[in-house]
């Protein structure tokens, strides 16, 4: 894999150098509410735009449907950057329309512009691949040069992570370098004990990094949503939990194969519950109530770990080497059902061991709770990416950055 350094030895002043990012960040409304995606891809932008290249950064955001829809317009990002930049960043209304030819057209060396969400095409995310191909050409029309940085969306095979490489000249920047290189210690000579936390809401998401992990990881702590399937395989009444029958066989399996392979896995040991889902925008009180896992009362809704688990967690943290860490323990965006997440957190802090968290909601929690991130070993920027790396997947936006 080619790197940003070696193409900035070879020269980049003047090229069209089109980066692809992950600027894909939680919003309410036009307020970026964690802008920790856009922070980690700066560097990159900042060495290609000291460099004297004329710079376009593109990224997906959110799921839209193929089509523009202006509640996932990039604009919000395009403007945290320039902010995070200290420097004017053009902002082209389309993917590869007008607005993004003159725009592109209208940069000076050492200028940056954003392009509109790369999902406003549905060629970006088609799996038909002439479809594909015909946006990255259209793509491929914009730039001179290719540089892979949107480490959260290397698992998908769309047209700008795919596709667009194949057309150009390309390398990794330094926040795909950063990601593969912690994920690597955790696949090849992870230091022991390696402790594993997943949570989140569905067990299904989870079960190939599982699978994976039964052969590689010597505990593994389940929270979350995806507790309560757990629970219930183990043969405990759930209440109103979250609850995904069909996966009781699999999850049963799994229980019964970290015995055979003296895997500890680790279940809650009491939880947090209410009548129901808490209303995110209110924060009301809820009437939370802790209760054992084992006895959940009909009608209530298991919400976030419980303090005995919690220091359970801990204790399981505490002497670990390596952890790895993916998914909020509870409704962590509730502060009634934070405490889970939170002590997970701090465990990890409190922890000795070289600690990944994981992606996506648990990297947005840790911020939103207030932690440091540069407390911790390393927060990576991609959920469901880091966790396909560790299955042992091969990522598409991986892969074509080596050809
Ligand atoms: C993410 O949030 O994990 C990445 O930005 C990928 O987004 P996606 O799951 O919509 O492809």
């Amino acid at each position: 894999m080619k790197t940003i350094d070696e193409l900035l030895a070879e020269g980049v002043a003047g090229k069209r150098v089109f980066v692809r990012a992950d600027l894909n960040v939680p919003l309410s409304g036009t307020t970026i509410t964690d802008d920790g995606r856009i922070r980690a891809v700066q560097p990159t932008v900042a060495k290609l735009a000291e460099a004297g290249a004329r710079v376009v950064v593109a990224s997906h955001l959110g799921r839209p449907k193929g089509a523009p829809d202006p509640a996932f317009s990039l604009a919000p990002a395009a403007a945290r950057l320039g902010e995070l930049l200290g420097a004017d960043v053009a902002f082209a209304t389309d993917t590869v329309g007008e607005s993004a030819k003159a725009t592109v057209a209208a940069l000076t060396d050492g200028q940056v512009a954003v392009i509109e969400n790369l999902r406003f095409n549905a060629g970006e995310t088609s799996k038909d691949d002439a479809e594909r191909g015909a946006f990255a050409d259209r793509l491929a029309e914009l730039a001179d040069v290719y540089v892979g940085d949107g480490f959260g969306a290397v698992h998908r095979k769309h047209a700008s992570v795919f596709d667009l490489p194949a057309r150009l000249p390309h390398a990794a920047g330094y926040l795909i370098a950063t990601e593969v290189g912690v994920l690597k210690k955790l696949t090849s000579d992870v230091k022991r004990p390696y402790a594993v936390v997943l949570g989140g809401a569905k067990v299904s998401d989870k079960l190939a990094v599982i699978d994976h992990l039964l052969e590689r990881a010597d505990r593994i702590l389940i929270g979350g949503g995806m507790a309560y399937t757990f629970l219930k395989a183990q043969g405990h009444e759930v209440g109103s939990s979250l609850l995904q029958e069909d996966q009781i066989p699999v999850v049963l399996e799994y229980l019964e194969r970290a015995k055979a392979k003296g895997v500890e896995f680790v279940l809650p040991v009491d939880v947090v519950v209410s009548a129901g889902f808490p209303d995110l925008k209110a924060k009301e009180p809820t009437h939370p109530e802790t209760v054992p896992a084992d006895a959940i009362p009909a009608g209530r809704m298991g919400l976030d770990n419980g303090p005995e688990t919690n220091k359970l967690y801990a204790s399981k943290l505490a002497d670990a080497a390596t952890v790895f860490w993916n998914g909020p323990m509870g409704v962590f965006e509730h502060p009634d059902y934070a405490d889970g997440t939170r002590a997970v957190a701090q465990a990890l802090l409190d922890s000795p061991a070289f600690t990944v968290v994981g992606g996506g909601d648990s990297a947005a929690a840790v911020r939103i709770l207030g932690f440091d991130e540069n407390k911790f070993g390393h927060i990576s920027t991609g959920g469901g990416a880091s966790l396909e790396y560790l299955e042992g997947k091969t990522l598409p936006g991986l892969a074509a950055l080596e050809n």
